[in-house]
């Protein structure tokens, strides 16, 4: 990895040199490639796709499928398993909505997390008011992690579906998928897996993991927002009713009666998000020509440098020392995280403070919320430095107060 390189090719980190930018868990910042494509999309063609009967509209259908095309061969799939949407939360609600409501039924049990995400767990919630189902948490360890013995003892053959997110968003733990999903397998569940936290920073390969529907952002990933990617089995897609009705998605239409397109196009309906998909195939193939494998070892050694630099702070508490990706999630003791993070405001250093949307793991703390810094590979020691000396200063000041 050439991190200068790299650095280059941020708009954002080159017009603010004194950016120290670690908010990459809630949104990542946009190379030029993700930005022209964008651009390029919008001012040489600019319009509809698998509707219009001229040149440019065939044009534009084109890069909007092999756009498709290079997110499936990104995370190991085939065009036909990849539904774009707006973003992780509208691809798990897709699964929970369509699959949910379709295929389960009182007394079904569906496995998740206090380690999820809002997007991950609330759509089941949801589903499980609606049709009696019950949704059982699996125990965390003391660290807050979830186990493959702690699956186990929460699968039963009343298991229909496994809701769990691959990479906590809090935490940064990897979840034991592939042995969960194997296990889950045998009970004939399917998993839904809430990749958003994994898709970016590792490398991803939907058929080694074996898994019923994997989803995500293209926003965490240095593509645009507004658009997500759902990946679902074939056999599986073909099956869910859509959740959404109207144009481009119907075969035939009737008064009494209407038909769909095969998946993905079923789950399409209306204009898609034409320039989020050409930007996120275009951030897939920067993130590619990186290498995935750097990036995950990249940012975890940042991580490790950071908490080394934290361990020499007083009052400083670490809830994730062991985790394996770049995230650490912390407080300073006594002092509320909102509070500490207007000192990383001042120093300008971006980092997230609250309950990240995933209030289950910040009620199992037992904190109000945690500050989070979450790093990428544009990141560089220097923003280590940076970091650690804004948790001193921070700690410093309210120790004061
Ligand atoms: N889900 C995103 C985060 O963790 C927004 O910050």
């Amino acid at each position: 990895m050439n991190l200068d390189e790299i650095r280059k090719d941020f708009p954002l980190l080159r017009e603010n040199p004194n950016l120290c930018y670690l908010d990459n868990a809630a949104m990542a910042l946009k190379p030029d490639c993700v930005i022209q494509a964008v651009d390029s999309y919008y001012s040489k063609l600019g319009v509809n796709v698998h509707r219009g009967v001229y040149k440019l509209s065939y044009e534009a259908t084109d890069l909007y499928e092999e756009a498709r095309n290079k997110v499936a061969e990104f995370i190991h799939a085939d065009f036909e398993n990849i539904v774009f949407t707006r973003g992780a939360s509208a691809s798990l609600n897709l699964v929970a909505m369509s699959y949910g409501l379709t295929f389960l039924k009182e007394g079904d049990e569906i496995i998740t997390s206090e380690l999820e995400h809002h997007s991950s767990h609330m759509p089941w919630n949801a589903v499980a008011e609606k049709v009696k189902a019950k949704v059982i948490y699996i125990p965390l360890n003391a660290e807050g992690r979830i186990t493959v013995e702690a699956f186990k003892s929460v699968l039963t053959d009343r298991t229909k579906v496994v809701a769990l997110t691959y990479v906590s968003n809090v935490m940064g733990y990897v979840t034991p998928i592939k042995e969960i999903i194997r296990l889950a397998h045998e009970k004939q569940a399917i998993v839904s897996v809430d990749a958003a936290q994994a898709v970016p920073h590792m490398p991803i390969d939907v058929k080694d993991l074996d898994c019923d529907f994997l989803s995500f952002s293209g926003h965490k990933l240095c593509g645009p927002t507004g658009i997500g990617v759902l990946y679902g089995k074939k056999e599986l897609l073909e099956k869910m009713p859509p959740i959404e009705y109207g144009g481009d998605m119907a075969d035939t239409v009737r008064k009494d009666s209407m038909t769909f397109k095969d998946a993905p196009y079923k789950f399409e309906a209306g204009t898609p998000i034409i320039a989020g998909a050409i930007g996120l195939g275009a951030a897939c193939a920067y993130l590619e020509k990186i290498g995935m494998d750097n990036i995950a070892k990249y940012e975890y050694m940042l991580k490790e440098e950071a908490l080394k630099r934290l361990k020499e702070i007083p009052n400083v508490v670490v809830y994730n020392p062991s985790c394996e990706t770049g995230i650490i999630a912390f407080n300073i003791k006594g002092v509320h995280p909102h509070d500490a993070a207007s000192v990383f405001d001042k120093n300008d250093v971006c980092i997230r403070a609250g309950h990240h949307c995933a209030q289950l793991i910040t009620n199992w703390l037992g904190v109000y919320g945690t500050i989070r810094a979450s790093f990428y590979m544009y990141n560089t020691l220097e923003d280590v430095e940076r970091f650690a000396e804004s948790v001193k200063e921070a700690s410093e000041f309210f120790d004061m107060l």
